[in-house]
């Protein structure tokens, strides 16, 4: 009895430690994932270019959308439209003209200028 007792409380001390273990990476994953654009701004501006209408985007008013996928944990993410790896280089070249990337992709191209997709994917890096 005393004997299962350790083991369990072993066991739940392995899976704490490993947890721990993954949070590290992914928070270290994060940081190098930071676009040198403008969060707030980008904020507005994924507003303004209506991202929302397809997209569910924390902190966006009214981005409820179920046409694309949904972006939270934007920075935990590993790929991009299952295309490109998620790094802030990538993200703005798939924001500036998706279907450059991936033709015949249902996200179009909306004519944001790469200062303002740096500011989004700036925005985006901050969602954890
Ligand atoms: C008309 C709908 C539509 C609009 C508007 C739209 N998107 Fe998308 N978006 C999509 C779809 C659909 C996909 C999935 C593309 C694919 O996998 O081929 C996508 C994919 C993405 C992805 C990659 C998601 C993932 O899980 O890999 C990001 C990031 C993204 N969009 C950002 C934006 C931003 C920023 C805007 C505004 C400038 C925007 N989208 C506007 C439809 C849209």
């Amino acid at each position: 009895m005393k004997a299962a007792w350790i083991l369990g409380a072993g066991l739940v001390l392995m899976t704490v430690g490993t947890l721990a273990g993954c949070r590290g990476r992914q928070s270290s994953l994060t940081s190098s994932m930071v676009s040198d654009g403008s969060p707030q701004h980008g904020r507005e501006l994924i507003g303004q270019y209506g991202c929302g209408a397809c997209h569910v985007i924390p902190g966006v008013h009214a981005a409820r959308g179920l046409v694309g996928p949904p972006l939270f944990f934007w920075s935990r993410r590993t790929m991009i439209a299952g295309e490109l790896s998620n790094t802030p280089n990538n993200l703005e070249r798939w924001i500036e003209n998706p279907p450059a990337i991936e033709p015949g992709t249902a996200m179009p191209n909306l004519g944001v200028t790469p200062a303002q997709a740096r500011d989004m994917a700036a925005y985006l890096y901050t969602l954890q």
